[in-house]
Formats: structure tokens, C-alpha cells, sequence
């Protein structure tokens, strides 16, 4: 056995692959480098990462300016407990107030967007008590553990509520998604009724607390709100004296264009966390980022949370340095061009192909949803055959990664988002791949 070999059999042997029955953790592919938007295998092949791996490395693979501040901070204070401050824990919340959206400056550190997810919610429902609930969206990703997985749409939640792993208190609200409007309307026509219902909601249930959002969904679709939605959501929470939550874990830190998605329709969240894209990815960081009025509600009252990595010094040396990468590539210019040019390759790729059924996103963060027939919008696969059947999305991805294309897939889309120093002909090399992998779906489209 080569060591390759060695290193795939002792993971798939003695560790949990994670999201899968196991029995689809036996051969993981070894990667042996990064650089740019590529990543490597042992024997030198190159992978094109169309979708940033989890949409977290905006900043592409090697960054040097990222490694050296940690390697910097690794050698002179990796860790010191939550209680004590340090240069590094400064210079991380100094960045930060240099991006986050005016009146968010207090900040919590952890080192997830499902424990970013959490103190949110333990935050708020202290702040806001007696009410309690938190209306959230079925097209949703918010975190694994008990309060994240409770606030998500998407299968995943299905599982934790078999475990008894969820928190009760969290109700689901219709999707901004015009291509297959859960009230059967059609923009801009429809009054955004999907914006209307959450008014509804609040007052037909009682007892809300927040309603949490991912501006622009991530995992369960890339769906892009019309422009009015978020300006009359804003409105309807503060009419109600509902909090408004903006989970940008993956729409954050420019992948739509400006730094948060909600900047998009010039919209302010009363809490807003975020992850990934925080340190590129280089290191594991989530932040809750509130109100001066809501911490000031803990001044006398516990702010009863923590963790032992709570704001730890050598992940958050990232963010200094991340923060200055982004700043650098956004004043370049090519992450605005280039995104113009992605969405221009995914609609001709439309026209090509029979199975695709709706291109959309914004930036770089677009979500290509294929279709049995265009007609109907009969899918290939639905919600409930995720995990449990073959699916179509995954046997496409399958083939684009054999000739060399990492592309995300969800049940029942592709993900295209690129790093953001990704160039026009990194991304023509991506869609030529995909349009040829296409063809697998194509074949099996009902005229
Ligand atoms: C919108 C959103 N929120 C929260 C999370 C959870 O973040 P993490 O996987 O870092 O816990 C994710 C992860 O994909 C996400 O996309």
C-alpha cells in the first residue's frame, strides 16, 4: 500500500465522514496541495474549486499574507483563555469595526457559523424575553448543533428532530423564491406576498422574538430576494418590534459583491453572524455581531455563554489579514468584472441545456437548479431523496470532478462560486467542463 493509500484507509477506517451514511466514506479523495483557485491530488492532478469549498475560501488557496499572521501569532501567543486579552484579539475586533455594518460593533467569537448561530439565539431570546420565538425560512441552512439545526429548513433538520436533538420554539416561514413562489405568483406582481406572510405570522403566532434570515440563500438554493423584500421585512420587524437576523456565515465578506448581501438593498440587521469567508477559511472563526443597545441589556444581566476557544488568538489573526486581502482585491476591480462574466457563461449554458431550469445568484454566488422538464419544473430529485436516493446532482458533480471540476451540489442545483480572485478564463475552463457533464441530465430531460 502507498502512503496515500495508508492515510485513505486509517480515515475511512477510524473516522466519521461527516453528513452520510457511512458506507459513502470509504475512499475520500487525498488532497496534497492548494494554490490559487486550484487544489491537488496526490499524483498532481488539478481540481478547478468552482465552489470555494464550502463557499468559504473566498480568498483562494495559499494565501501568504493569511499563513504569516498565523504562523506569527502561533509563535507568540496561540492561546490564552476568553478572560484575558491580547494584541491579537485587538487587532481582529479593530478590523472588524472597520467592515461590519454601522451600529453592529459588538461582537462574540467562536470559532463556527453554527456557534455564531447559537449565541445568537441565546442572545436574543434573553434580550427580548418574554417572547421567545424565531421565525425562520424552510429554504435554510443555519448549523448543526441543537439551536442551528432547529432554525434550518433543509433535511438535515429531519434527522436532529428523529434524535430529539432540537429546540423547541422555531417556526418556518414561505421562501422568497420567485421561480417556484410557494403562494403561485409571479413578480413583480405578487405584492412580495412572501415578505406579507411573515407580518402575518407574527402576529397570528405571538411571541416573537426575531426573524432570521440568510439574505441570500446559500446551500438550500442561492435564492435572490426581490428588492423590495428585505426593505419591507425590515419595516414589518420593526413595526412589530421583532429583531432582524442576518445569517451571512456564506453570503458575507463580499461573495455577492459588497461585504454583507444585505448592503444589496441597504438594509441593516439587528444582529448579524457570520464565519467562512471571516479568515478565507484559513482558520475557524465564527462572530455575533449586535447592537451597543444589546449588549448594554447584559450590563447587570449575564450574558450566560462561552467556550474555552471563545476568542482565541491564533484563529483570529486571520481576520486582520483577511480583512486587508479583501480590501486589496475589491480595489482591483476583478472580482466586479468577473462576476459580470460568470453569470453571462451560466446563461448561455442555459441555453444549451435542456435539464437547467433556472440560473441565478449574484456576485459570485450563483445556483444552476436542473429539471426533468422546463414545462413543469418537474425536478430530478426532491427534498426527502436527499441522503436516501441516488441523486442526479450528485452522479453530474461525480463526473465534473473526475475530469477535474469541484462543483457543489445540493439536491437539486449546482453551486458556482468561485473564489473571488478567480479570472475570466478560470472560469471559461469551469463551465466547459460543466456543460459537458451537463449532457448526463440532458439525456434524461422529458420533451
Ligand atoms: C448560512 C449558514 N449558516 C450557518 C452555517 C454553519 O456554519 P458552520 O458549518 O461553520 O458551523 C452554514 C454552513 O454552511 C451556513 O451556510
Amino acid at each position: 500500500m502507498t502512503k496515500v493509500e495508508q492515510a485513505v484507509k486509517l480515515m475511512a477506517d477510524h473516522t466519521y465522514g461527516t453528513w452520510r451514511a457511512q458506507k459513502g466514506w470509504k475512499s475520500p479523495l487525498f488532497i496534497a496541495k492548494a494554490e490559487g483557485v486550484y487544489f491537488y491530488d496526490d499524483k498532481g492532478k488539478p481540481y478547478l474549486d468552482f465552489s470555494s469549498q464550502l463557499m468559504c475560501s473566498n480568498l483562494g488557496h495559499g494565501n501568504r499574507a493569511i499563513i504569516d499572521a498565523i504562523c506569527e501569532q502561533a509563535k507568540k501567543i496561540p492561546y490564552i483563555s476568553p478572560g484575558f486579552i491580547c494584541e491579537a484579539k485587538a487587532r481582529a475586533t479593530e478590523a472588524l469595526l472597520d467592515v461590519m455594518p454601522e451600529g453592529l460593533d459588538q461582537f462574540f467569537f467562536s470559532t463556527s457559523g453554527t456557534e455564531a448561530n447559537e449565541a445568537a439565539v441565546k442572545i436574543l431570546r434573553q434580550y427580548m424575553a418574554p417572547k421567545y420565538k424565531v421565525i425562520s425560512r424552510y429554504h435554510s441552512y443555519h448549523g448543526a448543533t441543537a439551536v442551528g439545526v432547529s432554525l434550518t429548513g433543509d433535511p438535515r433538520r429531519f434527522y436532529a428532530e428523529r434524535a430529539r436533538c432540537t429546540v423547541p420554539g422555531i417556526v418556518f416561514a414561505p421562501d422568497a423564491y420567485c421561480y417556484r413562489c410557494p403562494f403561485g405568483l409571479e413578480y413583480p406582481g405578487c405584492s412580495i406576498q412572501c415578505a406579507e406572510y411573515v407580518d402575518y405570522m407574527i402576529k397570528e403566532e405571538g411571541n416573537v422574538a426575531a426573524v432570521f434570515v440568510e439574505p441570500v440563500v446559500g446551500t438550500n438554493g442561492k435564492l435572490v430576494p426581490p428588492p423590495e423584500y428585505f426593505p419591507r421585512l425590515r419595516k414589518i420587524c420593526d413595526e412589530n418590534g421583532v429583531l432582524l437576523v442576518a445569517d451571512e456565515v456564506m453570503s458575507g465578506w463580499y461573495r455577492t459583491g459588497p461585504a454583507w448581501a444585505l448592503d444589496n438593498w441597504d438594509v441593516k440587521p439587528d444582529i448579524l453572524t457570520t464565519a467562512k469567508g471571516c479568515t478565507g477559511a484559513y482558520a475557524p472563526v465564527g462572530i455575533t455581531a449586535t447592537t451597543k443597545e444589546i449588549k448594554g441589556f447584559f450590563e447587570e444581566t449575564v450574558m450566560c455563554h462561552g467556550h474555552t476557544y471563545a476568542m482565541h488568538p491564533l484563529v483570529l489573526s486571520a481576520i486582520p489579514a483577511a480583512v486587508e486581502e479583501y480590501k486589496k482585491l475589491m480595489a482591483t476591480g476583478l472580482p466586479q468584472r468577473v462576476s459580470k462574466h460568470i453569470e453571462k457563461r451560466l446563461r448561455e449554458l442555459m441555453e444549451n441545456h435542456k435539464c437547467i431550469g433556472d440560473v441565478r445568484g449574484i456576485g459570485h454566488f450563483w445556483g444552476v437548479e436542473i429539471v426533468k422538464n422546463r414545462q413543469t419544473k418537474e425536478r430530478f430529485n426532491i427534498k426527502a431523496d436527499k441522503f436516501v436516493k441516488p441523486l442526479m446532482t450528485n452522479k453530474i458533480a461525480a463526473e465534473a470532478l473526475k475530469r477535474g471540476l469541484y462543483i457543489h451540489n445540493w439536491y437539486d442545483h449546482f453551486t458556482v462560486a468561485p473564489p473571488l480572485i478567480v479570472t475570466e478564463k478560470e472560469v471559461d475552463k469551469g463551465v466547459e467542463i460543466f456543460d459537458e457533464v451537463l449532457k448526463i441530465a440532458d439525456k434524461e430531460v422529458e420533451e
